[in-house]
């Protein structure tokens, strides 16, 4: 069984976009510029945002946080979003999920200029995302999926490919591009009955639920390739909703490859962060 190595992948998707913002800084006078918005004083909100500015510097782009106390009004996050929207040095707007509960998620999302959500997430990028155009921007999670599916050659068109989890961050946004890449596509979530009988089914499983433990070697198909995007803390152990220490032994006996956690989804989603942000600038430089 195949351990996919997101950590690599995603170390030489940054070193080509480096090369490339280089390139582009000569010769266009302006680097990409990412703005990211966290509201609230959620720690692990916090880290994530600090990493994205810091894999964002490291490759050359530009990128602020905008901190914003938690008792910050809906109206005034939406006068920020207003001003970077008009801000035409701007290439990408990133507002940090989840928001306080006094705020409207969706409000804000909308508010967003479409060509600027680099998270995919507004409705326009869903949109397209569903039609036969290759305009939409793809939210970062389901593009480092499909980028990891791609690097290992795994064939998507016309494999059946089971996704568990249909949050808008990741699990409809990749049964989509599944799709759009031609699989046939099941999406299971907590409400489906017999979730064994269509995880057995699944030449390419997508498990983004969530919950530790959820999937054992015997809910797979022979041959299966198994994608692993649950991130969860157990005893300070990082662990997967697929992938952990105790399962891994017999799960190599009938899958054919897995993403570990850490190391694998993970990583691709602030390389895919960073891929959506040169395109949206690359979209604005060359006119
Ligand atoms: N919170 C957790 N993951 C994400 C993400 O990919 N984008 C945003 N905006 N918030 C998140």
């Amino acid at each position: 069984m195949k351990i996919i190595n997101g950590s690599a992948l995603a170390k030489k998707i940054k070193s080509i976009l480096a090369i490339d913002i280089a390139f582009c800084v000569e010769k266009y006078n302006r680097a990409p510029k990412l703005e990211l918005v966290l509201v609230g004083d959620d720690p692990h909100s916090a880290t994530h945002v600090g990493n994205k500015k810091k894999a964002a510097n490291a490759i050359g782009m530009e990128c602020d946080i905008h901190s914003l106390p938690c008792h910050t009004s809906q109206t005034e996050l939406l006068e920020l979003i207003d001003q970077l929207n008009k801000d035409a040095s701007v290439d990408a707007i990133l507002v940090q999920l989840p928001l306080p509960k006094h705020i409207d998620t969706n409000t804000i999302i909308n508010a967003i200029d479409y060509r600027k959500d680099v998270d995919g997430l507004h409705p326009m990028n869903v949109g397209l995302l569903c039609t036969s155009s290759d305009d939409a921007i793809i939210p970062c999670t389901p593009r480092g999926i499909l980028s990891l599916l791609q690097e290992e050659q795994i064939e998507i068109s016309g494999k059946h490919c089971v996704v568990i989890g249909r949050s808008n961050l990741v699990g409809n946004p990749t049964a989509r591009l599944m799709l759009k890449n031609n699989a046939s596509v099941t999406i299971c979530h907590s409400k489906t009955r017999d979730l064994p009988y269509l995880t057995r089914q699944a030449e390419i499983l997508i498990v983004a639920i969530g919950c530790p433990n959820l999937i054992h070697a015997d809910m797979l198909k022979e041959g299966a390739v198994v994608i692993d995007v649950g991130i969860n803390s157990i005893d300070g152990k990082l662990v997967g909703d697929v992938y952990n220490s105790i399962d891994v032994p017999s799960i190599e006996k009938i899958a054919s490859a897995i993403t570990p956690v850490p190391g694998g989804v993970g990583p691709m989603t602030i390389a895919s962060l960073l891929q959506n942000t040169f395109d949206i600038y690359k979209r604005n430089v060359v006119k």
